[in-house]
Formats: structure tokens, C-alpha cells, sequence
């Protein structure tokens, strides 16, 4: 499958934050590809992946990488610099970080199972993170005549459509991430008109993140890495008007809070 329209994005210079595996690497995979693309820069947390240094090996003059935890926010500022010493601007930015499972943090069964450090751990970085980004590179998007910033959320954050229960913190924390980026889009569209805030639900995805609950999900709604960026870059491409500050799945229909 190709993303249709994919041409008409932002896309001279690219962020994706989280590009080292999964959806982000991705977005960073595809966006190689695209003719309009001048410069991309893409974020890991402490080491690049293999896959994503072959990449930049492979591409010397159109992608940097650059190391940011989006847990510190004095990294995040430092790696903005970075990028404006480089750019004046950015026309696209992808936030793709997340997680539902760590260490010993599995997403909780029962109101049993829930403790306070791994709800904190889940806002950190799954909420908090996104808003600290968003906070950091609206100098970079202000100065693109027409610029998006698309955030990776998940339909199990919307609190309208929790009809089973469970997962608390990865939930709660994705209904927070659409939160702050709902109020990130209506200050935005004060100090930067020209820019769009969007989240994104991409559907269960064959990464790291989903591996081990594939085994519930019927093989026609798990998606490859390669169906869920091309689906995402064609909703992109196609945003309604007025679409900022909205919540959209990985066809393009909305979602509710
Ligand atoms: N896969 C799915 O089925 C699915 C479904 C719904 C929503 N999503 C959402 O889609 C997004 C991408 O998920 P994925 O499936 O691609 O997951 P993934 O393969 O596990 O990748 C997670 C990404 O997040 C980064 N990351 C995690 N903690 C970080 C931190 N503290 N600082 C900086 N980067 C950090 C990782 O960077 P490093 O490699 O550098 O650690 C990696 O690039 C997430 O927001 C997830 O919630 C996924």
C-alpha cells in the first residue's frame, strides 16, 4: 500500500520524535523516500538502533540524528538547539514515543494491580513528554509558512469509548496526552496560526510495544509497520479543515474524547 497525497504534507524538514524503532522508525523509513524532503532529523533515547544508523548511513545528507530522553526536558532543549543551529524551521513534526510495557511495568488487569510509580512513569512518558515537546519547538514550527505537529495517542485513551476496562495507566495516560495536546492546539492557534496539532490513533501496530497481546488480535487488524505509516501519512495529508486540536484513527474518522 502507498499513501496517496502524501506530496501535498510539510515536508522540507522533518522531527520525528522516536524514531529509533517501531511506528517512528518507521515514519523516518518512509519520509526518506519523499522527493520534497530536505532534511530529517530523527530523535533516539540513548542509543541509536542498528537499523536506524544504517539508515543514516545511507543517507548522510538528508538525515541527522539526535539524541533526546524526552523524560529530561533540559535534553529536549538542548536537542532543539541542535536542530536550530541547523534549520531555521520545521514543517513536520511526528511525536512517536511511547510505551505499555517496561522493565517490570505491564499494564494493569485489576484495580489490584495498580501502584503510584508506574502511573507516574506511564504520564512521564507517554503525557508529559509530547507537552514538553510541543513547548520546545514552537519557535522551530512558528517560522513555516504551513506547518503540523501529529502526535501518536491510542483509541484506549479515549474515555468515551472505554467500554472494557483495564490497561489504567496507559489508558489514563494517553487520555492526558490528548488532553495537553488539545490545549497545546488552542494556544498554538494563537502564537502559531499557520501550524496544525493533531493525535493520531494508528491502530494495533506490529512493533515491540503490541508483540506480546498480539495473540487476541485477529491477523486483519494487525497492522505492519509499513500499512500503519502509509495510513497515517495519507490521514495527514487529507485533514479536514478546522482539524486541529482533533483526534483522529487510522482511516481518517474521529474520535471521541
Ligand atoms: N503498536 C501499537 O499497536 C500501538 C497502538 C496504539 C498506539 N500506539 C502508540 O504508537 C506510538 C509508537 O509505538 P510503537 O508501537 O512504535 O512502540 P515501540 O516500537 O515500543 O517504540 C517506542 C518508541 O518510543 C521511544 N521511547 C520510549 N521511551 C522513551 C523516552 N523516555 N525518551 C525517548 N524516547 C522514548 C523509543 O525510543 P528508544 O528506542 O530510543 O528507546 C521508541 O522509539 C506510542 O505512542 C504508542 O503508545 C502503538
Amino acid at each position: 500500500m502507498t499513501a496517496n497525497g502524501i506530496e501535498d504534507l510539510p515536508l522540507a524538514q522533518v522531527l520525528i520524535v522516536g524514531g529509533n524503532r517501531g511506528i517512528g522508525l518507521g515514519f523516518v523509513r518512509r519520509l526518506l523516500q519523499a522527493s520534497g524532503l530536505e532534511r530529517l532529523y530523527a530523535t533516539y533515547r540513548s542509543q541509536p538502533s542498528p537499523d536506524l544508523l544504517a539508515l543514516a548511513s545511507a543517507h548522510p545528507d538528508r538525515l541527522s540524528l539526535v539524541q533526546m530522553d524526552i523524560t529530561d526536558e533540559a535534553q529536549i532543549a538542548a536537542a532543539m538547539a541542535q536542530i536550530q543551529s541547523q534549520t531555521g524551521c520545521l514543517d513536520l513534526v511526528l511525536y512517536c514515543v511511547g510505551f505499555l510495557h517496561e522493565g517490570t511495568i505491564q499494564p494493569e488487569k485489576s484495580l489490584q494491580q495498580v501502584e503510584a510509580e508506574p502511573l507516574l512513569r506511564y504520564f512521564q512518558v507517554n503525557s508529559i513528554g509530547a507537552v514538553l515537546v510541543a513547548k520546545q519547538v514552537l519557535p522551530l514550527l512558528k517560522q513555516s509558512q504551513r506547518s503540523l505537529l501529529a502526535c501518536i495517542s491510542a483509541k484506549i485513551g479515549s474515555i468515551g469509548d472505554n467500554q472494557t476496562g483495564g490497561w489504567y495507566g496507559y489508558r489514563a495516560s494517553k487520555a492526558a496526552l490528548n488532553m495537553l495536546m488539545r490545549t497545546t492546539a488552542i494556544e498554538y492557534g494563537r502564537k502559531s496560526p499557520k501550524t496544525r496539532v493533531v493525535l493520531l490513533h494508528p491502530g494495533t501496530t506490529d512493533t515491540g510495544l503490541s508483540q506480546p497481546f498480539q495473540r487476541s488480535v485477529p491477523p486483519d487488524k494487525l497492522f505492519s509497520v509499513e500499512r500503519t505509516v502509509n495510513q497515517l501519512l495519507e490521514v495527514l495529508a487529507h485533514l479536514p479543515p478546522d482539524s486541529s486540536g482533533q483526534f483522529f484513527s487510522w482511516d481518517g474518522s474521529p474520535l471521541p474524547w
